[in-house]
């Protein structure tokens, strides 16, 4: 059975990547994509997720631009983790006959109104979603579930020693969410994420996986992402945070964590911090499944038994290159 799903998003290389592990899994329903700011302005944004359909031919799935702006702060981008196009600089033309659509909350307060059974992967910055559940909260009372890639228990920030871009970017977002989403929220961290790496064996392994036309853009998109990681973190290789939502939202087998109340602080020097209450010293209802363990080899093998070769067992039988 297919599961529907709206995916919420700021694309962004390791969104690019999440929309194609989604887009070549036969367990989903995408019903739509919406965009906000975040690691770029949301136009462009949109504009890179129509890219990623035409690479996967399923431009049959409409995309929506949403929020261009946080609830509160100033939009600070990520450009330069992702390029000023938001996919490595690579210079894309625009996809011919394929544009964007306005209205991202509104087409995510519709879908949850009129279906059932649908849940929300978030990608970004949770402006769209905030901006949705103020907009209509009865709406959300049919969710299936809602996967947010952001936030941070143990492991350090990556855009100050305390926050996650997404959750940075938009911390009032974020704790409105926290505070108003009806189900429990599945919070995919930089815990799990930075356990993620796509190393350049890994691409090499790719690149004899058979589908060059994945593979190249797969390698053209990470090149910027791969040198940025370089010059930030000293690594060899680049994070790739979102396709880990999509897996797990797939695979729950994949991620295993506890259960917390969790809140987002919206301002002064730890803006952005996730609030994980560990020892429950608020007593307050657990919001939040907080994943804090991952199968690392077992997410790269299903990405790229997705978005290559579906073989399962031919990955098994390479698995020693990861
Ligand atoms: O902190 C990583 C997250 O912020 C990812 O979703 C990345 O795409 C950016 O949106
Ligand atoms: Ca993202």
């Amino acid at each position: 059975m297919k599961r529907k799903v709206i995916i919420d998003c700021d694309p962004g290389i390791d969104d690019s990547l999440a929309l194609m592990l989604a887009l070549k899994s036969e367990e989903l329903d995408v019903l739509g994509i919406t965009v906000c700011s975040g690691n770029v302005p949301a136009k462009i944004g949109a504009k890179n997720a129509i890219k990623v359909l035409d690479i996967c031919d399923r431009k049959d799935i409409p995309v929506y631009i949403g929020e261009e702006v946080p609830l509160v702060r100033e939009l600070i981008t990520a450009q330069d983790t992702h390029g000023d196009d938001g996919v490595g600089d690579n210079n894309y033309p625009d996809i011919e006959g394929v544009e964007p659509k306005n209205g991202g909350v509104e087409f995510i307060v519709n879908t949850l109104k009129n279906e059932k059974d649908v849940s929300i992967i978030a990608l970004a910055p949770l402006t769209n979603i905030a901006k949705a559940l103020k907009l209509d909260k009865d709406a959300f009372a049919n969710i299936d579930e809602f996967v947010t890639m952001g936030g941070n228990f143990k492991s350090n920030g990556n855009c100050s020693p305390v926050a996650e871009f997404n959750y940075w970017v938009d911390p009032h977002a974020a704790d409105y969410v926290y505070k108003n989403m009806p189900v429990k929220i599945h919070m995919i961290g930089l815990d799990v994420t930075r356990k993620i790496v796509l190393t350049p064996n890994i691409l090499e392994f790719m690149s004899r996986l058979g589908n060059e036309k994945m593979y190249n853009f797969i390698k053209e998109i990470t090149r910027f992402y791969i040198d940025f990681h370089w010059k930030q973190e000293g690594i060899i290789g680049c994070v790739i945070n979102d396709p880990l939502a999509i897996a797990y939202f797939m695979d729950r087998s994949i991620c295993s964590g506890k259960e917390y109340f969790v809140e987002i602080e919206e301002e002064g020097k730890a803006i952005g911090m996730t609030i994980v209450d560990e020892f429950d010293f608020y007593k307050k209802e657990k919001n939040a499944l907080v994943l804090t363990e991952v199968d690392a080899e077992k997410t790269m093998k299903m990405f790229m038994n997705k978005i290559f070769i579906n073989n399962e067992e031919l990955i098994e039988a390479m698995g020693g290159n990861l």
